[in-house]
């Protein structure tokens, strides 16, 4: 086996650990894991005194709160309820007149290599003009705003200026498609979508503004007024008189002060659309004040920011780590951060190493496939290695989105982080709001492939099915007892199903995470096992496979029936697998590979290409139990290529166990 394909594959138990270093420890915020348990206990004995000290610290508040739960309407939990702020104020207005006014808020960094600064003050001028923008059209406080936009300041700044009029941004991921963007626009009601004409990825110009039309017609978005376009690249596009104009034009005629409007702390701040385990994505609705808390104290807790700190977290805005470690947290927190356009690869596989080189950044942040997929570029070529680069302005790494394996965190640790670094492995959801269970880097010993510990105040545990606790060593289903100011308030219109999906009956009012995990008998350490539910992690994307069915029985002229399962990936941790019935006859050869194909384009269009399966098998049937439930383990074991174990004496037609064996 190569140094990459152990590096990549090492699954072991891990015996390692690692200590943080007394000078670490000495600067730390929290110093050590006295400090971590004296933080422990003080929310253990006083649960609301804990995180009312918290809001007051963290956060300005323009009427300050004088309740800090409300769990009368549990599980809908209220937090800080009667106080009164804004987000973009708590991330802007508030540090002018500091010395962080002029301070670089934002270093970008394009696809192509430009790089712009942008100050604190300077920001709080566009978010201001763009706010205004919005008024202008009418986008009231309460109204939903659906963002589609590629990862640029003007991103931030849409985001921003829609918190700023107390308006709830909705962001969808620019890799999606029309039908999807369609579905969220529609479920979100949005009265206005923020786009661009492209975004600029690999060196290619790849179209926004065209799926917005595609979306809008399709799906007759009846709630959409205006469509604002930012003007990426110089290339044309349609423009829908009297609904489309572009944000340039817009901002250069607006006043670039705007005055924050005041709103309640449970206000809508956004929602955020994830996968279930049905084929409808959910709309995770989040707070202004117990998230916007959690956006800026975990800066300071997981990431041990310091004022000097460059800060580099490479999620997209599209996602839940950009909304938190990106939009908010670190704005909130007067940090400089580096935003980048554009892919890890490109121009080649160093792009990462060159930036943090060039701009010193001190804290990076990213996600384990990207790390698994660089191993692999650098060690075919040593200039491309981190070795060739100057990384000794990082001080702590961090990792999110899927379990690192042991191999590739030994591989981050010493070739990024130069053994000098702690890793830190945040564990969270985008129903959580930010970092659940994490180490602290100045305290925490690590152990390769553990997230460690719960945050302080947080009560996450490992339980049976009946909801109680199991002893360490033994697995089990993720839960957090306790409510927590960042936590998921509600799916976007659909209460009924928040209660079900993350309050079952039968786990005493604990909310279920949808991971398994379990703790280690030494330490109590957790690690996550991998989804319990009908949910894939791909790249540390999170993909329903119902979502996927749905797509691929959407093309009713071919398919009759489909299922789809995960199988273990060295690159990016799942893949996806679908098992189709067509409605013709089994195909082979060829005729097999054409049509997965054609299948495979149909769900990037359907979804978006980080949907499309790996592999497409064909049979004449799925297998079956009795009672008519599709056997998904034991298409798990045919996917993964293992032996069936599974008893299939009441399958119908045991030979297409065969047929579903085969890849094409
Ligand atoms: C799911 C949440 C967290 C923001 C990005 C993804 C998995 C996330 C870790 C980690 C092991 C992890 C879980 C979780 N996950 N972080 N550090 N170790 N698993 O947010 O799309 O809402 O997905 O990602 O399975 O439930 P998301």
């Amino acid at each position: 086996m190569s140094a990459t394909s152990s590096a990549i594959q090492s699954t072991l138990v891990e015996n390692r650990v690692f200590e943080p270093s007394a000078a670490t420890v000495a600067a730390a915020r929290i110093p050590g894991m006295e400090a971590y348990q004296a933080l422990c206990a003080e929310a253990e004995q006083d649960f609301e005194g804990f995180w009312a000290k918290r809001a007051r610290e963290h956060l300005s508040w323009h009427k300050p709160f004088t309740q800090t739960l409300d769990s009368s309407n549990a599980p809908f939990f209220k937090w800080f309820q009667d106080g009164e702020l804004n987000a973009s104020y708590n991330c802007l207005d508030r540090h002018i007149g500091t010395p962080v006014e002029n301070k670089t808020a934002i270093i970008f960094e394009a696809d192509g290599g430009e790089v712009t600064h942008v100050s604190y003050k300077e920001l709080l001028a566009k978010v201001s003009q763009f706010a205004n923008v919005l008024k202008s059209k009418g986008v009231q406080k309460g109204d939903r705003v659906v963002i589609y936009m590629p990862m640029t300041v003007e991103g931030v700044i849409a985001m921003q200026a829609c918190a700023r009029i107390g308006a709830t941004h909705s962001v969808v991921f620019g890799g999606f498609s029309a039908k999807a963007l369609e579905e969220r626009i529609n479920d979100a009601g949005a009265v206005a979508v923020v786009t661009a004409n492209y975004q600029m990825r690999g060196g290619k110009e790849l179209p926004l503004k065209a799926i917005v039309d595609e979306a809008i017609t399709q799906g007759d978005c009846k709630t959409v007024r205006n469509v604002i376009v930012f003007q990426r690249t110089p290339t044309a596009v349609n423009m829908v008189e009297g609904r489309d104009s572009f944000m340039h034009e817009e901002m250069a005629a607006q006043s670039d002060v705007c005055p924050a409007e005041i709103v309640g702390a449970e206000h809508p701040l956004f929602v955020l659309y994830t996968s279930g385990s049905t084929g409808k994505p959910k709309g995770v609705q989040h707070s202004t004040g117990g998230y916007l808390l959690w956006a800026k104290m975990t800066m300071d807790w997981t990431f041990d920011l310091k004022d000097s700190d460059i800060f580099w977290c490479t999620a997209d805005i599209g996602w839940i780590t950009g909304h938190s470690y990106v939009a908010y947290g670190p704005l909130a927190a007067g940090a400089t951060q580096i935003i980048f356009e554009g892919v890890p690869t490109y121009p080649n596989a160093s792009r990462f190493w060159q930036m943090i080189e060039k701009h010193k950044c001190t804290i990076f942040y990213t996600a384990p496939t990207a790390i698994r997929s660089l191993i692999k570029a650098c060690d075919s070529d040593e200039k491309l290695h981190p070795k060739s680069f100057d990384l000794s302005s990082l001080r702590i790494l961090g990792s999110v989105g899927e379990p690192i394996n042991p191999e590739a965190w030994m591989w981050y640790y010493k070739n990024i982080g130069g053994e000098r670094c702690p890793i830190v492995d945040t564990f969270w959801q985008t129903e959580t709001g930010g970092h659940m269970i994490t180490p602290l880097p100045g305290a925490t010993p690590l152990v390769p492939g553990s997230c460690t510990l719960p945050l302080p105040g947080i009560t996450t545990a490992i339980v049976d099915e009946m909801g109680n606790d199991v002893p360490n060593g033994s697995g089990g289903i993720l839960v957090v007892k306790k409510p927590w100011p960042s936590m998921i308030r509600t799916i976007w219109g659909d209460p009924e199903r928040f209660k079900k999906s993350y309050f079952p009956e039968e786990l005493k009012g604990y909310y279920l995470a949808g991971d398994g995990a379990v703790r280690s008998e030494d330490r109590g350490y957790f690690r996550i096992t991998g989804r319990i539910d009908d949910v894939l992690n791909v790249s540390g994307h999170r993909m329903g496979t119902m979502e996927i069915e749905s797509a691929l029985v959407a093309k009713t002229d071919l398919v009759a029936e489909a299922a789809v399962v995960g199988r273990p990936d060295d690159l990016t941790g799942e893949a996806i697998v679908a098992f189709v019935v067509l409605k013709g006859q089994v195909p082979t050869g060829e005729d097999a590979k054409k049509l997965a194909n054609e299948l495979r384009n149909w769900v990037a269009k359907e979804i978006g290409p980080i949907a499309k399966p790996k592999e497409i098998r064909f049979g004449e049937n799925l297998p079956k139990t009795r009672s008519g439930k599709i056997m998904r383990r034991l298409l798990r074991s045919l996917a993964k290529g293992e032996a069936v174990t599974q008893d299939t004496s009441t399958l119908e037609n045991p030979h297409i166990l065969d047929q579903l064996a085969q890849s094409n």
